[in-house]
């Protein structure tokens, strides 16, 4: 289950991806845009700014992310849907997903479905997480591993594919794929803030799992890890996080 007060802490972290992938995509004459995997809404709010003609469709499949979420009239419009099953009421020009689609299965069968969405001049903007191998992810499945915990199975499956991949595959359907991929460097303040921040996502399925005593106990062991993988230092927690982005269009030469 979602937390959308756990996963909002770190916000200013957490936002600034959605930004510099926006920037990449032709917004401001887009009629049509939807936001896949949108969470509370507060960043597709932020597309409806930029794009101030366009109707736009934030679709999550979490109520619990979606509570909070603001619709505009005529304008924006939240849907509680998986995102695989959702069909738009008209084509679209623009799809954004930010940090979502990480979290679904079988990208061979998505990206085509994504493609099939949008009109013949639309554009897909994608940015996930490429922090698979990082410590907080490699401790966390060291730890599941182990037979006490009874978690096997626990942690999300790997689902996204390396960057070349995806321009291969959008490439292969058609598209024009601007690619990139950035290590943030973000500085995080408090007790053992890298545990606070994958509270919000990557634990999420891991904790679900645990209860009571077990629960509290796992959060020491985890914590007191994490502590050591990402040592406070005398200005804040310095937590690198590699994210990797395309933004497609399709390719009309
Ligand atoms: C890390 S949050 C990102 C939310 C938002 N895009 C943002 O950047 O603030 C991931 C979101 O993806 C949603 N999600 C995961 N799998 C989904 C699916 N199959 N269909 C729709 N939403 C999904 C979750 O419910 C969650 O709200």
């Amino acid at each position: 289950m979602w937390n959308a007060a756990q996963y909002s802490q770190f916000s200013n972290e957490r936002d600034r991806p959605f930004f510099d992938l926006i920037a990449q995509v032709p917004l401001a004459q887009a009629a049509t845009i939807a936001d896949l995997g949108c969470g509370d809404g507060h960043l597709t709010a932020a597309l409806s700014a930029r794009a101030p003609n366009a109707r736009i469709w934030g679709v999550d499949s979490s109520r619990e992310m979606l509570q909070d979420s603001v619709a505009i009239p005529e304008r924006l419009e939240f849907v509680h849907c998986d995102l695989r099953e959702w069909n738009p009421p008209q084509p679209l020009e623009v799809i954004v997903s930010n940090a979502a689609l990480q979290w679904v299965p079988d990208h061979a069968g998505l990206m085509p479905r994504l493609a099939g969405l949008l009109l013949g001049t639309g554009c897909l903007a994608v940015q996930m997480p490429a922090n698979f191998d990082a410590p907080t992810h490699a401790i966390l499945r060291e730890l599941t591993s182990r037979p006490q915990w009874e978690l096997q199975g626990a942690n999300e499956p790997r689902h996204a594919q390396p960057l070349g991949w995806y321009v291969e595959t959008l490439s292969d359907l058609g598209f024009q794929v601007n690619a990139w991929e950035t290590t943030y460097l973000h500085v995080l303040h408090g007790q053992n803030p890298v545990l606070e921040w994958v509270k919000g996502t990557a634990l999420r399925p891991v904790l679900a799992k645990l209860e009571g005593e077990r629960r509290a106990a796992f959060l020491r062991t985890y914590g007191e890890r994490l502590l050591e993988a990402y040592p406070a230092q005398s200005f804040g927690t310095p937590l690198p996080f590699k994210r990797a982005f395309f933004v497609a269009v399709k390719d009309t030469r």
